[in-house]
């Protein structure tokens, strides 16, 4: 999207969760005219000197950031939390100091809405408590600190927008780019794209006893096209207007329960998903669903996809690549 909207791209990735292979995939989907504005580095968010040579191989010069370089398995943050404080907050640390260095001050942050914990109320608005449950969460909240702090030690310079995700799921319409997990997915989507591929034999929700319609977790599923589109309009809206500080949910505003995820899911493959109900999973809020209306006002942006584009482009991406990334 960002190369369709005409930008340079710079991506910087330590390829730690991911594959270079997606990004040649990005350069097929953009086209030949534009495949040559994605420049590509494999490096460490947490080594000054990566940095260094990121902020000194763009010709021109580096205008903004969109940091999205950090780790996010909640139940691996609880088994190494200094990794995740490491890699998450030293982290953008290093980065940061990197772009006030080279006079870099325009940043999209990929927060999440894991920070705010067991929601008091749903929907949830942006001025809920910040209240994280496991160390990714708080990582997510001290990273949004941080930049509270940088933007109030220089209001005229800075331009950040924390973004707080619901939960990203779905695929490229293409089915050429899409989520690949390393290992056992620990989110309910993959899992499920699992199932119904055939490369999981059967689903466990966790919990059927939590008070919704059908007794299921409920959360906010974010189509990862409406994703992107909001993180265009929150670059264009820095980019467009004075130096500031926004925070905003990234979600639907709808919630839908695992049930419902499984039948969708179901509805696009053609494929049957067992699953088999058991114990809540430690550390699970019954609902979880934002209030989205803060984004609608600041940068004119609602989701436009639903459960159905959700598990039609999902399924397009997991049928055609069963193994991921290979
Ligand atoms: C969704 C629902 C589970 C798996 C995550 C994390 C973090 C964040 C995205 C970025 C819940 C149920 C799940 C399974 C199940 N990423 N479930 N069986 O926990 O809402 O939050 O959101 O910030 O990764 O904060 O997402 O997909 O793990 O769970 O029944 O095998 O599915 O109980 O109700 P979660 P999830």
């Amino acid at each position: 999207m960002l190369l369709e909207a005409g930008h340079e791209l710079l991506v910087f990735d330590d390829f730690s969760n991911s594959s270079p292979i997606a990004l040649d995939r990005v350069r097929e989907l953009a086209g030949p005219a534009a495949a040559p504005r994605l420049q590509q580095m494999q490096g460490d968010i947490r080594n000054p000197k990566d940095l260094e040579q990121a902020f000194t191989k763009a010709p021109s010069g580096i205008d903004a950031v969109i940091h999205f370089a950090g780790l996010k398995a909640v139940g691996e943050s609880v088994q190494h939390p200094m990794h995740y404080w490491d890699v998450n907050v030293n982290g953008s640390r290093c980065l940061l100091e990197a772009m006030q260095t080279h006079g870099c001050h325009t940043l999209v942050f990929s927060s999440s809405a894991s920070l705010y914990g067991y929601p008091e109320a749903v929907p949830i608005p942006e001025t809920a408590p910040i209240a994280p449950i496991n160390p990714y969460g708080h990582t997510k909240a001290a990273v949004e600190q941080m930049l509270s702090d940088l933007h109030a030690s220089s209001p005229d310079s800075w331009r950040i927008d924390c973004l707080r995700y619901f939960n990203p799921v779905g695929a490229h319409p293409s089915g050429r780019i899409g989520e690949n997990p390393l290992g056992i997915p620990n989110n309910l989507y993959p899992f499920v794209s699992q199932v119904a591929v055939g490369r999981k034999s059967q689903l466990q929700v966790f919990g059927g006893d939590w008070p919704t319609s059908d007794g299921t977790g409920v959360r906010d599923y974010i189509h990862v096209m409406d994703l992107a589109d909001g993180h265009l309009a929150a670059l264009d809206c820095l980019l467009a207007e004075e130096p500031q500080l926004l925070t905003l949910n990234l979600g639907s505003g709808q919630g839908q329960s695992v049930l419902e995820m499984v039948q969708a899911m179901e509805a696009a493959s053609g494929c049957s998903i067992p699953y088999a109900i058991t114990d809540r999973r430690p550390g699970d809020a019954a609902i979880s669903v934002a209030d989205p209306s803060k984004a609608a006002q600041r940068l004119g942006w609602r989701t436009q996809r639903g459960l159905k584009e959700i598990c039609r482009d999902g399924w397009a991406w997991q049928q055609q690549n069963p193994d991921g990334y290979t």
